[in-house]
């Protein structure tokens, strides 16, 4: 009987799901493929440690090039994450005729064209799933089952930690700090939290679904980034007031030709299905022309979670390569000649509400300074929280909610208000969306 043969490259939690997955579900995976998909090697620089799963004998390796165009292997998995090696060993097993698959977005959002290219020259296929989203599903549901619309835009809550993070601060009023450690003691963080609170790991993931959305290079640097480590709990509080959430979001949408990549903190109201999404839960809310408004949800992270994607992407291939289909789908769906470089509309074009936080001290004329600078220009206010006096003669936030506004006339109005001596530190700005 013909068997397809994988070998896993990085041994860490993913890597243990992924092999955990395969053994214990090898009957249910034949049952679906017609014939075995074997885990041939694993290779990793510490093949002692436990992982808590049963390795056959003979499977594990330190030795990369085992796997790496041995011509018994016939898909590769790239679970070690990172750039380098990461992208070396992908371009030598795509080079050697071995199909790959891997969950390395940060690797996608920066070579993901030069591994594209690779993988059509050498007529393979290269699967990513599991680098955005976790276990949902939405590259294949991009890739192919929407493949029949026009996308007008996709948002999402895309990083485990951070919605896990504004999760707990916003129901306990929890510290920043407390809740990130519990995060990372819980397996979601990445290995430098520092990717997942400035935003940079959502940005890498909506760079991918950017590319997939609108028919363009993968080009991470357009994409403003914006991370949740200056939000504060009194910030949740006024949110609950308007009647909003906050999540960090991931927007990309096209509109008269132009296209706004983003990731930063937005206040959702509390009606919107994306304010729901709590914990570590990721969603990705697709707005395409034939079915409307769609929402894919479910775990963003987490070992067993992401395991699921790779193996999804493992039998998608074996399916192709059984059939003779190698390259069935293209990686971005679109063929080549429809990808086109895009036009970014910049940050200072876009335009929406804004929630602002003054720290101001408590004297006269304050509010009427600060309303006069906002419609100086062309700022208009929605609504103004403004609490009791400060005991103690210190400052005191001024909440305003305004109306759509152009983020280069909000940004002029705040460099002169935060010179004001009326004001004690910089103003926090987080925008509101109501129409996504
Ligand atoms: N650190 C990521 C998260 C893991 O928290 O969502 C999945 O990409």
């Amino acid at each position: 009987m013909q068997e397809i043969n994988v070998g896993l490259i990085g041994f860490g939690t993913i890597g243990a799901g992924v092999a955990r997955v395969l053994l214990e579900n090898r009957e249910i995976i034949q049952s679906r493929l017609g014939c075995p998909l074997n885990l041939a090697k694993i290779a990793d620089l510490d093949i002692t440690t436990d992982r808590g799963v049963k390795i056959p004998d003979g499977i594990l390796t330190t030795d990369v090039n085992e796997i790496l165009g041995n011509p018994a292997i016939d898909i590769v998995i790239e679970l070690i994450g990172g750039y380098e090696p990461a992208r070396g060993f992908v371009l030598k097993a795509l080079a050697a005729g071995q199909s790959v698959v891997t969950a390395n977005k940060a690797l996608l959002a920066k070579h993901g064209n030069e591994l594209f290219s690779a993988a059509r020259e050498n007529e393979v296929d290269f699967y990513y799933e599991a680098s955005v989203g976790g276990g949902i599903p939405i590259i294949k549901v991009m890739r192919e089952a929407l493949a029949g619309n026009r996308i007008n835009s996709v948002c999402g809550i895309l990083n485990g930690t951070c919605n896990y993070i504004l999760t707990r601060m916003g129901s306990e009023g929890a510290d920043f700090a407390e809740v990130l450690s519990e995060a990372q003691k819980l397996g979601y963080a990445e290995a430098d939290p520092t990717f997942d609170i400035e935003g940079i790991d959502t940005a890498h993931k909506l760079a991918i679904l950017t590319s997939l959305a609108f028919a363009t290079p993968i080009d991470y640097d357009r994409i403003h980034v914006e991370g949740i480590t200056s939000i504060k709990p009194v910030d949740f509080d006024f949110a609950h007031e308007f009647g909003y959430k906050i999540k960090l979001l991931a927007i990309a949408k096209q509109e008269e030709g132009q296209i706004e990549a983003r990731v930063h903190p937005t206040m959702l109201p509390e009606s919107h299905m994306l304010a729901k999404i709590d914990d570590v839960f990721n969603a990705v809310f697709v707005n395409a022309d034939a079915l409307g408004p769609s929402l894919y949800y479910g775990q963003g992270a987490g070992m067993m979670a992401t395991a699921s994607a790779v193996v999804g992407d493992l039998i998608d291939i074996a399916r192709n390569r059984l059939n003779g289909g190698l390259r069935r789908v293209p990686d971005l769906s679109f063929q080549e000649s429809a990808i086109t470089p895009a036009c970014y509309r910049p940050m200072q074009e876009i335009t929406t509400q804004y929630y602002l936080r003054f720290s101001a001290y408590d004297k006269t004329r304050v509010l009427s300074r600060i309303a006069g600078i906002l419609g100086e220009n062309e700022i208009s206010i929605a609504s103004v929280i403004q609490q009791g006096r400060s005991q103690t003669g210190g400052t005191v936030p001024i909440v305003m909610q305004t109306h759509k506004a152009r983020e280069a006339n909000l940004r002029q109005a705040l460099e002169v208000i935060d010179e004001l001596e009326i004001i004690a530190a910089p103003t926090v700005v987080i925008r509101m969306e109501s129409d996504l």
